[in-house]
């Protein structure tokens, strides 16, 4: 049953014998044994290949010892059966950015078995090969971060041309926010019938925004999202980077676990959140570049700051960095599992 691993349970705020530990982008670049089946292939063809795929999100679980596994594709993969064109080099890019009323028109809602069978494969195969083992976790970008990426065409520093929609198109930006959160509620329905035992919705730009601006123009559509999963039994998980002013307006959202970046303590975090939603963080992700005795205080700092309240999962407070020395990720891991009580 899905419900006696540790990492559902602490999902839900009960009680753990310890606390558990994964890592976001925990399958990577960092680890050399992605770097050999990534030097066969382009990181979609990775994707869209279940048996990699599903080799790839088991390498960290293996090595690390990870509570979790998290499916391995990428935000993205379901936006370019919307009909637009994705390339990675090594960020995405698409070649034709939604700037228009006309373009968000022609934006389709893919149907999800015929136009991401890959996602729903690896869903299935990783199900088999991780029984009794670990949790699958499967995941979606939040709705804000999926149009920044659907906007911009790229990566961005000052999100100029979201924001101007944002502010100067009112009606395109909420028509474009509308369609991708029904296509984001239909792909994370679908993996969730496919065998994710959890979800996971990352939004790693909505804290680029003020809070009030959170409010009008981000948590709408999350709020949606959440609402509209076929939740029973399987815990949802909102990471919102850069959002530690605005915790009272991420709780609304309605998340049974609230994803945490390094700028806020764990325990001035969850006097805000409450008792009834549970935590995932919040190392700073370079303190992996740091000795092992600093990473080793920096994880006992955390666990205090959670002063032994249930409802912890261990994280990164981002994604791991590419050049990290992997022995330093894996001994983060036996750190949390050691101080925490793990037998
Ligand atoms: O966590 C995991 O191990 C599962 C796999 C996963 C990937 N991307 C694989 C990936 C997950 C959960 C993601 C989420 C994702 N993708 C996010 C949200 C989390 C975050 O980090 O903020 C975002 C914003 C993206 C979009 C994206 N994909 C970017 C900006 C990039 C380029 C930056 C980079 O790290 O290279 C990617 C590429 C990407 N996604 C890689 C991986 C392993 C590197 C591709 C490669 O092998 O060349």
């Amino acid at each position: 049953m899905s419900t006696d691993y540790t990492f559902i349970k602490a999902c839900w705020g009960q009680k753990t014998d310890y606390t558990p530990v994964w890592l976001m982008r925990q399958a990577g670049r960092y680890l050399p044994e992605y770097m050999r089946v990534r030097s066969k292939c382009t990181f979609l063809e990775l994707c869209k290949t279940p048996e990699l795929a599903a080799e790839v999100t088991i390498q960290p679980i293996d090595f690390l010892g990870a509570d979790a596994a998290i499916m391995f594709s990428d935000i993205l993969t379901p936006v370019e059966p919307m009909g637009m064109k994705l390339d990675f080099v090594p960020g995405p890019v698409f070649e034709h950015p939604i700037r228009s009323m006309a373009d968000v028109k022609a934006l389709r809602i893919p149907e999800m078995e015929a136009d991401v069978p890959y996602v729903i494969e690896t869903i299935k195969i990783l199900r088999r090969e991780l029984a009794g083992r670990v949790p699958l976790i499967g995941f979606g970008g939040a709705p804000f971060t999926l149009a920044c990426y659907m906007v911009e065409g790229k990566g961005s520093k000052d999100f100029a041309h979201i924001k101007k929609m944002m502010y100067g198109a009112p009606e395109v930006y909420a028509a474009l926010m509308e369609k991708i959160t029904e296509m984001d509620r239909q792909y994370l329905n679908a993996q969730i019938a496919a065998g994710a035992q959890a979800i996971q919705i990352f939004d790693t730009w909505g804290g680029i925004v003020s809070p009030v601006d959170y409010e009008r123009y981000i948590l709408p559509y999350t709020t949606k999202l959440i609402n509209g999963l076929n939740r029973k039994g399987i815990p949802v998980i909102h990471f919102v980077k850069g959002a530690g002013t605005m915790l009272d307006s991420v709780k609304k959202a309605g998340a049974d676990v609230v994803g945490l970046d390094w700028h806020l303590g764990l325990d001035r975090a969850r006097a805000i959140l409450g008792d009834k939603i549970a935590v995932q963080g919040n190392l700073d992700p370079t303190v992996l570049y740091a000795p092992k005795a600093h990473i080793e205080a920096e994880v006992s700092r955390i666990l205090n700051e959670n002063v032994d309240r249930p409802g912890l999962i261990f994280n990164l407070g981002h994604g791991i960095l590419p050049n990290v020395d992997p022995e330093n990720a894996k001994f983060m891991v036996e750190c949390v599992h050691r101080l925490s009580g793990k037998k």
